[in-house]
């Protein structure tokens, strides 16, 4: 564990019965950190929320928070707010009762109460609708109620699994801002989940990249876009042409080929579909899918190299389906991957 560590999970394995789900996890999360868990379906994400909030039982390793060892701590005693995908309002309470029910459990009444409840409801921005329930609120106002009644409990560490994939696409971008506002006023330490690697690199100040159970890359926002590690996230964020290397030449399809340039010695390269040059370079492609995506054109070209994606202005001349076309993987641009799957 680090100095400035606040959250710790220590060789973290967590199973449902004989099938591990999480192995040996190290993670070191600092106070007042917005982490996203970035992964696809699967990988582990909620199964590492449930042991920090003490509603999977550890199967090793340790997880501590605050100086203190919480592994074996109930769940009501570790200080960690849960907010979920399906947010589980008490559909009989108004905003304002759901809000207060926790922290009347915990015995607060009377005017504290009120103070706290009133200011858990301003910070969402619902104020005016105090005595609503949850029925007559729309989702996304369900879902600041839902945030709202994790805050007031002022927990050490606000755990949010996958809270905006019950969205639509607007609602989500306004509470992800709203999210992101909320964190920073009040300084909570906040582990976001998602598979949505927009939202990810939009929230985090750090973002854990899982695979299959493991921690495939911790980085920043601009480390996990622009400087993948391995073949896994440079295809999670979006170099959709991903190559090994052998020996300084690009393998594939069983060939090798040589590359333009100096070549990095590193287990593979990635490209991302605009990093492509096309109509020069040593390779040929032929057209075989193109769609227009406002700014830009897309191509799928068909190639010794196997399928490669690429990407043109859109006001440049459009290639047609069947045309032959020269294209360069320059090596200059790629990003240089350390490991490949
Ligand atoms: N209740 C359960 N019983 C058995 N296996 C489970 C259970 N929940 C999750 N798993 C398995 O554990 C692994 C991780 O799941 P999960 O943590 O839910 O993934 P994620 O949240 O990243 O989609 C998956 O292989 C999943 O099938
Ligand atoms: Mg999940």
């Amino acid at each position: 564990m680090s100095d400035q560590s606040y959250l710790s999970l220590e060789k973290l394995t967590l199973a449902y019965g004989d099938t591990v789900a999480v192995a040996d996890l190290d993670l070191d999360i600092r106070r007042g950190e917005l982490i996203a868990l970035l992964g696809p379906s699967g990988c582990g994400k909620t199964t590492t929320m449930r042991a920090i909030a003490g509603l999977l039982p550890v199967k090793s390793g340790r997880v501590r928070l605050d100086g203190a060892d919480i592994t074996h701590v109930s769940p009501n005693k570790r200080a960690v707010g849960l907010v979920f995908q399906s947010y589980a309002l008490f559909p009989h309470l108004s905003v304002y009762e759901n809000v207060a029910f926790g922290l009347r459990l915990k015995g607060m009444r009377g005017a504290d109460l009120d103070a706290r409840v009133q200011q858990g409801i301003t910070s969402v921005g619902l104020s005016n609708f105090a005595n609503r329930r949850p029925a007559e609120l729309s989702g996304g106002q369900q879902q600041r109620v839902a945030l709202a009644r994790s805050m007031v409990m002022e927990p050490k560490v606000l755990l949010l699994d996958e809270p905006l994939s019950n969205l639509d696409a607007r609602l989500r971008l306004e509470m992800r801002t709203e999210l992101q506002r909320v964190q920073k006023e009040t300084g909570v330490t906040m582990i976001f989940v998602t598979h949505d690697q927009a939202e990810a690199l939009a929230l985090a100040d750090r973002i854990v990249v899982m695979k299959r159970g493991a921690i495939e890359q911790i980085g920043s926002p601009q480390d996990i876009y622009n400087r993948p590690q391995s073949s896994f996230v440079a295809d999670f964020v979006g170099f959709e042409n991903v190559f090994a290397l052998e020996g300084g030449k690009l393998k594939a399809n069983g060939h090798l080929y040589d590359l333009q340039g100096d070549v990095p010695s590193v287990a593979g390269l990635a490209w991302r579909p605009r990093m492509v040059a096309l109509g020069e370079g040593p390779f040929r492609g032929t057209v075989r899918g193109t769609s227009f995506a406002g700014d830009r054109r897309e191509y799928l070209l068909d190639t010794p190299l196997g399928p490669i994606k690429a990407e043109d202005d859109a006001s440049a001349p459009v290639h047609e389906l069947g045309t032959e076309l020269a294209f360069d993987l320059p090596a200059r641009k790629a990003a240089p991957l350390a490991s490949f799957a």
